[in-house]
């Protein structure tokens, strides 16, 4: 949620922000711009995407060796030039970028409007610009000891990044709940929201923690604690290849995605998990192995499609571990006052391990004296770094805005956590440990062949591409299976779609079915097979049409269903992991059929920052 970037060294500084903020872009793209110093500020902006503020700088002056660069998601104020950022102070001597929200915003402006300050911009940002430029104004000091007094002053979440105008050399950062990595390079810094604008440079990079201030020029990093201590930077080296950043020979990052899932569930499986043992290893889950067996209770807490990961691991681990498991939308969770006790087990599950919600509802779950895992994709997050233990998913950098891999890749980290924990505990039996881990083993060949629908699924996008509603219905481990395959339409493609239980469907729903009204139905072999088949009849006697998600071999959903896509076989527990593929491919096509910009969907952003 907003991408920020920064550069001070020896290269001219335009191009390295240009390309890093196009890297960076998924992260939102209401706006974009930069601010270069070259005796003066110069600032740059543009309402729209990052070529829109490319196009605007053609022909002008980008000569400077210190930039900052920022691609917004708008949450103060509406998205347009004005409220684009880099901001520039009243004096015209500091220009900033921020990512996150001042929740006392309105308070420091009030503080800042009787003392004579006009605003351009509706932002937060732009008072909190001011505010330091205000404190350093009264008490003379310098920039780095203005920002870290007016700092102690800010509720909220920030990351900001800040360059003077008479400093050639010197950005001034800061963090607390919005992420900055600093990249190390020889005679050169890069500052970014995330490493992908900085691993083309250097594999040397520094998470910056909350309440850190980082004072970086060409050859000096420092870092200092909001109460003036220095603090050490911590070097950590990237584990991570351009080519994971790029497209790689696919129209769009989305569709790379998918069709990595195959190689991601074998990476989140491998070194983990041997099915010829039987055995799981997952070093993180290991050591509180017998805190988790005896938790009382275990609660996932998790946004979006990472919350329909929790649901099918609910279904899971209740089956395998026989624990009482809830799962919370993170954002309910942290506001309401839960009941968490000492021991009990609280599941983060998170892709970017950065959406403020999640961050938050485990911070107070700690506090409490819960034990926290993290299940999370990017190495070195904040979710990560607070949670005492848990699992990487090991699916690469996901740049698609919708999540796909990074979804079966946490199926498959839960998968194991659940069966590792359910055989340790012996809830579940040796013969079906045995048996889960096999299954889970052929999941990636298994994806490998559900991809190869690729064309049929093609050719349903566009026959049902008009339609203006879905409804998704799934029963069991396949219920979650379709929530998700109804987000993944409404984020890419606009449709509004429904996901429901299949047999609440009778309780309400069902009075939206007429012959207008494509069904998707997750219907493979399961426990609830015949009821699924019996919710069919009940669409298909209401003229609804039906598309369904089946097990090869069916013989009796494609006498009932419009149309099929088949999966192969496998058992129920493992089974979302393929159901869930037709139906991204399916949100993919359908957005492809109507000229959407599948990667980068309207208002949304990867990486919700915050609340
Ligand atoms: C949907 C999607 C979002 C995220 C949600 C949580 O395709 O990507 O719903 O799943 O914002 O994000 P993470 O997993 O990063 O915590």
């Amino acid at each position: 949620m907003c991408g920020i970037i920064g550069y001070t060294g020896w290269r001219e500084a335009y191009p390295v922000i240009l390309k890093g903020l196009k890297r960076l872009e998924y992260r939102g793209y209401d706006s974009a711009g930069v601010a270069l110093q070259n005796g003066n500020l110069k600032v740059y902006k543009k309402a729209g995407k990052v070529a829109e503020l490319e196009n605007n700088v053609i022909g002008k002056d980008v000569h400077s060796y210190i930039g900052i660069g920022h691609t917004r998601w708008a949450t103060h104020g509406e998205p347009c030039d004005r409220n684009a950022h880099p901001h520039l102070s009243q004096s015209g001597e500091l220009a900033m970028i921020h990512n996150g929200i001042i929740e006392n915003y309105v308070q420091l402006k009030q503080e800042l409007v009787k003392k004579g300050y006009t605003f351009k911009s509706d932002t937060d940002t732009e008072v909190l610009l001011n505010f330091i430029e205000e404190v350093k104004k009264e008490s003379g000091c310098l920039l780095e000891e203005a920002v870290r007094i007016a700092l102690r002053r800010v509720v909220g979440a920030y990351c900001i990044l800040l360059i003077h105008r008479d400093d050639p050399e010197t950005i001034i950062a800061a963090r607390k709940g919005s992420p900055l990595v600093i990249g190390i390079g020889k005679g050169e810094h890069f500052l970014a929201s995330d490493a992908s604008p900085i691993i083309e440079y250097t594999k040397e990079v520094v998470y910056v923690n909350d309440y850190e201030i980082a004072i970086v020029k060409p050859d000096e990093l420092v870092l200092k604690n909001l109460g003036n201590d220095k603090q050490t930077p911590f070097i950590t080296k990237l584990n991570m290849e351009l080519a994971a950043i790029e497209k790689g020979g696919y129209e769009h990052f989305m569709l790379k995605e998918i069709f990595e899932q195959p190689n991601t569930i074998y990476d989140c499986l491998r070194g983990r998990l041997d099915a010829n043992v039987p055995n799981i290893v997952m070093s993180g889950i290991d050591k509180y192995a017998q805190q988790i067996m005896n938790a009382p209770r275990i609660i996932i807490v998790a946004c979006g499609t990472s919350w329909h990961a929790g649901l099918i691991a609910e279904y899971i681990i209740e089956e395998t571990c026989r624990i009482p498991v809830e799962v919370e939308y993170a954002s309910e969770f942290r506001y309401r006052n839960p009941v968490v006790n000492k021991g009990d087990v609280i599941i983060a599950v998170s892709q970017s391990g950065e959406t403020a919600d999640t961050l938050v509802a485990i911070e107070n779950a700690k506090e409490k004296g819960a034990i926290i895992l993290g299940i999370v994709n990017v190495v070195g997050s904040s979710i990560a770094r607070v949670s005492h233990a848990g699992a990487y998913t090991h699916a690469g950098p996901e740049i698609g805005v919708a999540s796909t891999k990074a979804f079966t890749a946490q199926l498959a980290v839960l998968t194991m956590v659940a069966l590792k924990i359910g055989h340790a505990k012996g809830s579940l039996s040796i013969e079906r440990f045995q048996a889960l881990c096999k299954e889970l083993a052929d999941i990636p060949e298994k994806v490998e062949l559900v991809l190869q629908q690729n064309e049929a699924i093609k050719a349903l996008a566009k026959k049902y591409k008009d339609a203006r509603d879905f409804l998704y219905l799934g029963r069991g481990y396949n219920f979650p299976v379709a929530l998700e395959g109804a987000l993944k339409l409404k984020e890419i493609t606009y449709i509004h779609a429904e996901g429901y239980a299949a047999a609440e469907m009778k309780h309400g729903p069902i009075a939206l079915v007429d012959e207008n009204l494509p069904v998707v139905f997750v219907a493979t072999k399961d426990a609830y097979h015949e009821k699924i088949v019996s919710n069919m009849q009940e669409i298909k006697a209401r003229k609804g049409k039906i598309i369904a998600i089946i097990t090869e071999g069916d013989a009796v959903i494609p006498t009932l269903a419009d149309d099929v896509i088949a999966v192969p076989a496998a058992d129920e527990i493992v089974a979302p992991m393929l159901s869930v593929i037709p139906l991204q491919l399916l949100a993919y096509y359908i957005g492809i059929a109507k000229d959407l910009d599948v990667d980068k969907p309207r208002n949304l952003a990867k990486s919700v920052t915050v609340e």
